[in-house]
């Protein structure tokens, strides 16, 4: 049965593509931005202050330069990104937006190589650049482990384009970039480093579930380019991440072990480790089955947890019953601790992916008590326990089709809080959806954009990625 004679909701679907028509462009805006900025770097021991000109193949986290200044290259932020777009570009082939997206790559490659081969303290766990490519010397929560895992999943991505990707050159160069970034995870993984919100230095579910599905990857897609460090590496970080699990609260933890702060200093865990960053995770590492996948039992528990807390946590949330907007953790603080774009779109992304596996794959996939809160909230009625959910294949049906309405409902209750230029700031006030903290975020267009591509049934042909500024 094709998609579109599912019941779906049709203005949904109108609502995304009219969004993304607008989203794009304002992302392409940060993709090579143009506009430049002063900075302090250190020059012979001396603060200097000097004028950054982006370079090609930078991605600006965002234009704001300050309140606060996310005009860096962040290299978690820029990896999600480069993937969102290849993901996007057999949808384009043959357009103009293809060929801007082409071009973008070349560069990305390029600027990826020169900033792995620049002198930093943390060597390739270096978190952010100035958009020129030299080294940001402002104190920030450094090193972070999760970029060099985005980024060698980018340059897989890429890869596996072929030419329709990039020409010889770059795609030779993609291979170098990935196996540096390899080669750094099979020794880092075992270090603690700051989590992906920059606030806690650990070990934690988000960075290293990305390292252990970059490992895999690349051990299985360039066994050529391998070292048998990738798979040994893979496999403590399995047996790792097993621990973040608590059969107590019924959900991945966000770290393991103990945390500290900036100061050094012993902190408790951040939220109470109940953090949508594992959902997130679970998208950007592809596993469909298995331990830490889409169709995890806990991993859909902890997707109910995180999803049953933000629907009572946000005034915005009860008049959006059908799915609510959701936030980095329990007791955030940062610009008020409200809703981001990228959580709310991973949530929708989640779905859809679930949806299809439903619809499409063929393995078993049973109730059990870890994932049947999870069905039981999609559907609007429990299951029996042990029930084999693709044996009965009319319950098959109604499963997915309840699970793409859910995601859609998700992508209605952020498409209300967007304003009629199609904006996307980092957070939308809990309150009143207006936006706040960093405008234009980068990283929110592209898991918008990864969410639609996840949805499927959506026109992409006329999309344009040109800075419409
Ligand atoms: C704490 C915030 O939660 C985090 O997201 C931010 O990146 C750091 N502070 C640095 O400002
Ligand atoms: C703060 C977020 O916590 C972090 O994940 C992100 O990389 C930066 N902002 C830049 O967007």
């Amino acid at each position: 049965m094709p998609w579109s004679s599912f019941a779906g909701d049709e203005a949904i679907g109108s609502r995304v593509e009219a969004e993304l028509a607008r989203a794009l462009p304002r992302m392409a805006c940060n993709l090579s931005p143009r506009k430049e900025k002063t900075a302090l770097v250190r020059i012979d021991g001396q603060e200097t202050k000097v004028q950054i000109k982006p370079a090609a193949g930078s991605v600006s986290a965002s234009p704001n330069t300050d309140n606060p200044d996310y005009y860096f290259h962040w290299n978690r932020d820029s990896a999600l990104t480069v993937r969102s777009l290849l993901a996007l570009l057999p949808k384009v082939e043959g357009q103009p937006a293809a060929d801007s997206i082409r071009a973008f790559l070349a560069d990305f490659v390029r600027f990826s190589e020169k900033l792995q081969a620049s002198e930093t303290p943390y060597g390739l766990g270096e978190v952010r650049f100035n958009l020129d490519g030299s080294v940001d010397e402002s104190p920030w929560s450094r090193p972070q482990h999760d970029g060099p895992a985005l980024r060698a999943l980018a340059m897989m991505d890429l890869l596996a384009l072929g030419d329709a990707a990039g020409d010889g050159e770059t795609r030779r160069v993609a291979l170098l970039v990935l196996k540096a970034d390899l080669d750094h995870l099979s020794y880092a993984f075992e270090a603690k480093s700051y989590d992906l919100w920059e606030i806690s230095f650990g070990h934690h579910f988000f960075t290293r579930l990305v390292q252990l599905y970059a490992l895999e990857r690349g051990a299985r897609e360039w066994p050529r380019l391998a070292r048998r460090e990738w798979s040994k590496a893979a496999v403590s970080l399995r047996k790792d991440l097993a621990s973040h699990w608590s059969e107590a609260d019924g959900f991945y933890h966000f770290s393991a072990g103990k945390v500290s702060n900036w100061e050094g200093d012993e902190v408790r865990e951040v939220g109470g480790g109940r953090d949508a960053s594992a959902i997130l995770a679970v998208n950007s590492a592809g596993f469909t089955f298995g331990e830490f996948s889409l169709t995890d039992p806990r991993a859909l528990a902890s997707a109910a947890s995180v999803e049953e807390y933000f629907r009572g946590a946000y005034p915005w949330n009860r008049d959006h019953q059908r799915a609510p907007a959701i936030g980095r953790h329990p007791g955030d603080d940062y610009y008020g601790g409200n809703p981001w774009f990228v959580l709310t779109s991973a949530y929708a992304e989640l779905y859809y992916r679930l949806s299809h596996e439903l619809r499409e794959g063929d393995r078993p996939f049973a109730v059990t008590r870890d994932n049947r809160a999870f069905l039981g909230l999609a559907l609007g009625r429990q299951l029996f326990l042990g029930q084999d959910i693709r044996r009965d294949g009319a319950l098959a049906q109604e499963l997915a089709q309840a699970l793409r309405d859910k995601g859609d409902g998700f992508m209605a209750t952020m498409l209300d809080a967007v304003g009629s230029d199609g904006a996307m700031a980092e957070q939308f006030s809990k309150e009143d959806a207006k936006p706040i903290s960093a405008d234009d975020l980068t990283w929110s267009y592209s898991a918008f954009l990864s969410a639609a591509l996840a949805r499927g049934d959506l026109r992409m042909d006329g999309l344009k990625l040109d800075c419409a500024q």
